[in-house]
């Protein structure tokens, strides 16, 4: 009798992660090689205007909002198959090379730990489409585990950043400036103290859209706008006073609170600042969450890595630099992660986890009772 047995080495693993934040602008793809967690492809592809006013309107209640959610979700997942397809394209694999693709969605509500004391997190997604166009199972309802488990489900990019970039000798601050600005403080391991992180205010969310309004473009470009305006100080002092920045984290935030009418409301009593002084205005606002909640929570910070796309904000990054003196000021390329990339490898690396069936949520960020698993795998 022959020996049929044959020796098989595991081929190796690869997650794809795509990421849509706030800003609504269109989806961030990375294809990662799980070995060393090399980034054998990445993909970005805009949202058409018509999805992303879509997703805009669907932040917020609304007439046959169950059909329209249902509709846009299918819309938003064609545009993530079609990341998918680019990246394993790029890298020159098929679907069965990867083991699963982290899906996030598209956040249209964000209400964790309010009405009943759970609440709940809403995340727009179609997985199981994902899952038909691709061939690839696909990990989605990434955030609904922690909230279920009494935590803010935001921000979950934390356990990524301090598996990252966290340092043995120095305390450094991690920062998302996505539509929300976020931060991850860590602490330097030889102090052994916990990963704290929660969302600051607003990131590009109110600029996007102030820019928008009055320059007809769906964002300023480099800062270069803001930058010749001048800050209000009174303006200034009305939007910081905001309950929100006052609380203390755990905490986490969204469009449900920080959206066009928030600020109208504050610029009523402000007729007669300039719209190019209210987008000055506004990156100093970001600027100085940002700033300050660092300077309260991490005052031995030597460090402060930006990701995201407000990275391209010159104006808002001098801002931030601006009022931190003494910490180094880069993005997280001086840490060998571009900043288009980061969120999107995070949720390749929490697919990862969620499929070897390892906690991905850090509880001393979310507050939730304790590390749990997240996400649901839609098979292929
Ligand atoms: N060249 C640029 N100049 C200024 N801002 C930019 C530029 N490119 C991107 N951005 C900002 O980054 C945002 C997208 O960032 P992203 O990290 O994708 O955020 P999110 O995770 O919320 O989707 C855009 O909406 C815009 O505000
Ligand atoms: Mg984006």
């Amino acid at each position: 009798m022959t020996d049929t047995r044959t020796t098989t080495t595991a081929a190796p693993a690869h997650f794809i992660g795509l990421m849509s934040g706030t800003s609504l602008d269109g989806v961030d793809g990375v294809l990662v090689a799980s070995a060393d967690g090399r980034v054998l492809a990445e993909a970005y592809l805009p949202f058409p205007n018509e999805l992303r006013e879509t997703l805009m309107v669907l932040q917020a209640p609304s007439e046959n909002e169950l059909h329209r959610e249902a509709l846009a979700a299918n819309a938003l997942v064609r545009i993530y198959a079609e990341c998918v397809h680019k990246l394993l394209a790029t890298a020159g694999l098929s679907a069965a090379d990867v083991t699963a693709i982290g899906a996030h969605g598209q956040t249209i509500r964000h209400r964790p730990g309010e009405f009943d004391g759970i609440g709940y997190t809403r995340q727009l997604n179609a997985p199981a489409l994902l899952a038909e166009l691709t061939g690839i199972d696909v990990v989605a309802d990434i955030r609904s585990r922690d909230v279920a488990a009494g935590g803010q489900g935001a921000p979950l990019v934390p356990a990524y950043h301090q598996a990252m970039f966290s340092s043995d000798g120095e305390t450094r601050v991690v920062c998302n400036l996505g539509g929300i600005s976020n931060v991850t403080i860590l602490p330097a391991a030889s102090l052994g103290q916990p990963v704290y992180g929660f969302d600051c205010g607003p990131g590009n969310a109110l600029l996007d859209g102030w820019a928008a309004r009055h320059i007809g473009q769906s964002y300023d470009d480099g800062g270069t706008w803001a930058a010749t305006g001048r800050v209000d100080d009174a303006l200034l002092g009305a939007l910081l006073s905001e309950p929100y920045f006052r609380q203390t984290p755990p905490k986490s935030t969204g469009r449900d609170l920080f959206h066009a009418a928030w600020l109208d409301t504050h610029l009523a009593s402000f007729p007669k600042v300039s719209p190019v002084d209210v987008q000055t205005t506004l990156v100093a606002l970001t600027a100085q969450c940002v700033a300050h909640d660092v300077l309260r929570y991490a005052p031995d910070c030597k460090g402060f890595y930006a990701c995201g796309g407000g990275t391209r904000n010159q104006t808002l990054m001098q801002a931030i630099a601006a009022r931190l003196p003494g910490v180094t000021v880069a993005t997280t390329e001086a840490l060998g992660v571009p900043p288009h990339q980061v969120e999107a490898r995070a949720f390749a690396w929490l697919a990862e986890r969620c499929v070897a069936r390892q906690p991905g949520n850090l509880p001393s960020v979310t507050g939730a009772k304790g590390p749990r698993i997240l996400g649901a795998i839609y098979p292929r």
